[in-house]
């Protein structure tokens, strides 16, 4: 009733910013992504029947109580139920990057806790049923269970068993259409993705918080939700043919959209620092100047420049030269979400 797993986070190309259900965690769009080799989170799930209550260590330090083992606690309840288990767990993470700060700690936290803790149950689940569990959890962990270049559907369709498209009709439908799949392996194309760390705390808003409310008091809500389905497309058009200034062209559209919707909350949510806006201008300034780079921001003040690998180290150096990064973090295509052996490193 143990079982290790080791997941990447993921880098939206097309961002997912916001809920159509609550309860069930549905997107209220799809997205599309790049998983992040080079950045990991290995989590170690063990049911015990001794255990009165679940128990957390993330990042060397025991979670009392709080938000996040609340919310670790109810993801176990999913895996409970589902495996017909009774049992707590004594849960262990690490990850090796900056948590809640921004770098998707959620996603490949939420899945390798899916595929740990669904293990340790005993469920034998497929990637598509993991993905849908790990959305439950936090929304882009549905796409770090799979490598390379991912897209997620918002479950408005299922699709049939002639692979035509079906309306869902409800929520617990859509749940089960609401997953993601990968659209090219990691091999398809090398981009790297090289990230400023700018202020590693954690944010001041969450995540979900930021989008909750920036759904539930932005004007512009509406519109950015309706520019998400057009991006997906092209993204996915430019990632198929390996058309780097397409996909740049979309990508800090998708971003600044969704930045942008988040500014419009009442009161207006700024993930960004001078630092990240420094860098803005410094990666446009680069790519009109002949560098093939462009950014993309999450809900945090970190900037993850992508690039051919070709332009890495000019890359570097473009980020290394601009006042107040901090850190800087190199990311390259990588695999899904896997088992593996205790905490030893195979990423
Ligand atoms: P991020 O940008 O890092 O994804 P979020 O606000 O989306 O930030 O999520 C951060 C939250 O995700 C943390 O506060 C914690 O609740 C949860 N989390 C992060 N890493 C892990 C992990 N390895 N295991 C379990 N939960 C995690
Ligand atoms: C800006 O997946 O962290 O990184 O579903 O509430 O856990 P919850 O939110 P989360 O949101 C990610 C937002 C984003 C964009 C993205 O990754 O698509
Ligand atoms: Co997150």
């Amino acid at each position: 009733m143990k079982a290790f797993a080791l997941a990447h986070p993921n880098i939206a190309l097309v961002k997912y910013w916001g809920k159509r259900d609550f309860a069930y965690n549905l997107p209220g769009a799809g997205s599309l992504s790049l998983t992040l080799g080079g950045l990991s989170t290995r989590t170690c799930v063990e049911f015990d029947a001794a255990l009165d209550a679940d128990s957390l260590q993330l990042d060397g330090k025991a979670v009392e109580s709080g938000g996040k083992l609340k919310r670790v606690s109810q993801f176990l309840d999913l895996v409970r139920e589902r495996a017909g288990i009774s049992q707590h767990a004594r849960v262990i993470s690490e990850n090796d990057f900056p948590t809640g700060a921004g770098l998707a700690s959620s996603a490949s936290g939420f899945a390798a806790l899916a595929l740990a803790a669904t293990t340790a149950a005993g469920l034998e689940l497929s990637a598509t049923e993991l993905s849908i569990l790990a959305r439950r959890g936090s929304g882009s962990a549905a796409r770090s269970l799979f490598g390379g270049y991912v897209e997620m559907n918002d479950g408005v369709y299922a699709i049939g068993e002639d692979g035509t498209k079906v309306a869902t009709r409800s929520a617990e439908e859509a749940s089960k259409a609401a997953y993601a799949r990968q659209i090219a392996p990691a091999a398809h194309w090398d981009l790297r993705c090289v990230i400023a760390v700018t202020s590693a705390g954690e944010k001041d808003i969450g995540s979900t918080e930021g989008m909750v409310s920036t759904q539930n008091t932005s004007p512009y809500y509406e519109q950015w939700i309706a520019s998400v389905p057009g991006d997906i497309e092209r993204a996915a058009a430019a990632v198929a043919a390996r058309d780097f200034a397409a996909l740049a062209e979309v990508a800090e559209a998708s971003c600044l959209r969704m930045h942008a919707s988040a500014m419009g909350a009442d009161p207006g949510i700024i993930y960004w620092n001078a630092t990240t806006v420094a860098l803005i201008h410094a990666v446009r300034k680069a790519r009109a100047g002949g560098l093939p780079v462009f950014f993309t921001i999450d809900a945090g003040p970190q900037v993850k420049v992508f690039c051919p690998a070709e332009a890495l180290d000019e890359c570097r150096a473009l980020l290394a030269g601009t006042q107040g990064v901090r850190q800087i973090l190199e990311a390259h295509p990588g695999e899904g979400a896997r088992l593996c052996g205790d905490f030893v490193s195979d990423a």
